[in-house]
């Protein structure tokens, strides 16, 4: 991959490719930790002298614009994090765009409109998706790909654009893809991944893969449950994908031949419903009552998930231990937090919501070796996948 120092950007107009998709509340940007990551190779290539372009989705906009999935609040949060006026271009490659881009000087900043609401970024069909790319690159002279958690998408500004501009991967990309090597090649032992989230269909990939690498497996948050009910257990009201038993099963018997310890909760905070002040009793997770669903992994499961990372060598982190977003059943997921903060372990955490996770949670992002930005991205590159963000920037 070329990096940022092999291009010569001075007076030249750089599309790049950021990932800003954040968590909004109305026009209130409830976590900027993407925002943040992205700064740094903005700041370079203004600083170099390049005109910069920022380009990036926001949710899932289908195709259409939507107001709610603008991207003017993240613009005015960036450039109060750049120390300067970012132009907000109010579409994505239209006349807006066009004079957005024709105004800048030398080391300014623009960013373009929520990419998703043009139909051709994400089209499966080649020739609308390089149409679209073609009326993106035609704003620009070179192409920057840093949006670490778009590029498992085949979609046109991540892997269409670099075909027709020269390019060189960011900072970011760069930063990223370092650690995530650490973890596939050469690890250092023991190498303990931690699993939570809501769907095990979400991780088939990856934990068919992580059961050939690592020696500790420990599985929490609501994907859990269809481990425990795939050993014959009861478990109530709780998340449950009951068209995932067999593949789980699968799991349990290829970690058992291969000598990986696969950790389940122990005990469970079971709750009535799923509200932040539901009633829950603490309960063995064996015997999780019909009319009960399990919120958060218990205190017990806490301190077995903290002894089987006490001595860990590398540590992979994703997705929550419980609905953390609810004070009561937060409880899991800091205590896993807390666990890797305290190992001398290389920790990675992975992606999206466990990384705004820690951050809700007010834990110090130093605790950890690594925060990335990209949740699927990090997940399909563990799992061995050609991500088409990388690939188009090899070449
Ligand atoms: C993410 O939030 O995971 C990335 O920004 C990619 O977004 P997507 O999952 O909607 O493609
Ligand atoms: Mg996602």
């Amino acid at each position: 991959m070329r990096k940022l120092d092999d291009l010569d950007v001075k007076g030249r107009r750089v599309l790049v490719r950021a990932d800003l998709n954040v968590p909004l509340d109305g026009e209130t940007i409830t976590d900027d930790g993407r925002i943040r990551a992205s700064v740094p190779t903005i700041t370079a290539l203004a600083e170099a002298g390049a005109k910069v372009i920022v380009c990036a989705h926001l949710g899932r906009p289908k195709g259409r614009p939507k107001p709610e999935f603008s991207l003017r609040p993240v613009a005015r949060r960036l450039g109060e994090l750049l120390g300067q006026d970012v132009a907000f271009a109010t579409d994505v490659a239209g006349p807006g765009a066009q004079s957005t881009v024709a105004g800048l000087q030398e080391g300014q900043v623009a960013l373009l409109e929520n990419l998703r609401y043009e139909p051709g970024e994400e089209s499966k069909d080649d020739a609308t998706r390089r149409a679209f790319a073609e009326r993106l690159a035609a704003l620009a002279e070179l192409y920057v790909g840093d949006g670490f958690g778009a590029v498992h998408r085949k979609h046109a500004s991540v892997y269409d654009v670099p075909a027709l501009l020269p390019h060189a991967a960011g900072g970011l990309v760069v930063a990223e893809v370092e650690v995530l090597r650490k973890l596939t090649d050469d690890t250092e032992r023991p190498y303990v991944v931690v699993l939570g989230g809501a769907k095990v269909s979400d991780k088939l990939g990856v934990i068919a893969n992580l059961l050939t690498k690592v020696d500790r497996l420990l599985v929490g948050g609501g994907m859990a449950y269809t481990f425990l009910a795939a050993q014959g257990h009861e478990v109530g009201n709780s998340l449950l994908q009951a068209d995932q038993l067999d593949q789980v099963r699968g799991f349990l018997d290829e970690a058992a031949k291969r000598g990986v310890d696969l950790v389940l909760p122990v005990d469970v905070l079971a709750a009535t419903g799923f509200a932040e002040d539901a009633p829950y009793d603490v309960v063995d997770a064996t015997r999780i009552p019909a009319d009960r669903e399990g919120l958060d992994i218990g205190p017990e499961t806490r301190e077995l998930f903290a002894a089987k990372l006490a001595d860990a060598r590398t540590v992979f982190w994703n997705g929550p231990m419980g609905v953390f977003e609810f004070e009561a059943f937060a409880g899991g997921t800091r205590a896993v937090a807390e666990a890797l903060i305290a190992s001398d372990a290389f920790t990675v955490v992975g992606g999206g919501d466990s990384a705004a996770a820690v951050r809700r949670l007010g834990l110090a992002e130093d605790g950890f070796s690594h925060i990335s930005t990209g949740g699927g991205a990090s997940l399909e590159y563990l799992e061995g996948k050609t991500l088409p963000g990388l690939a188009a920037l090899e070449d």
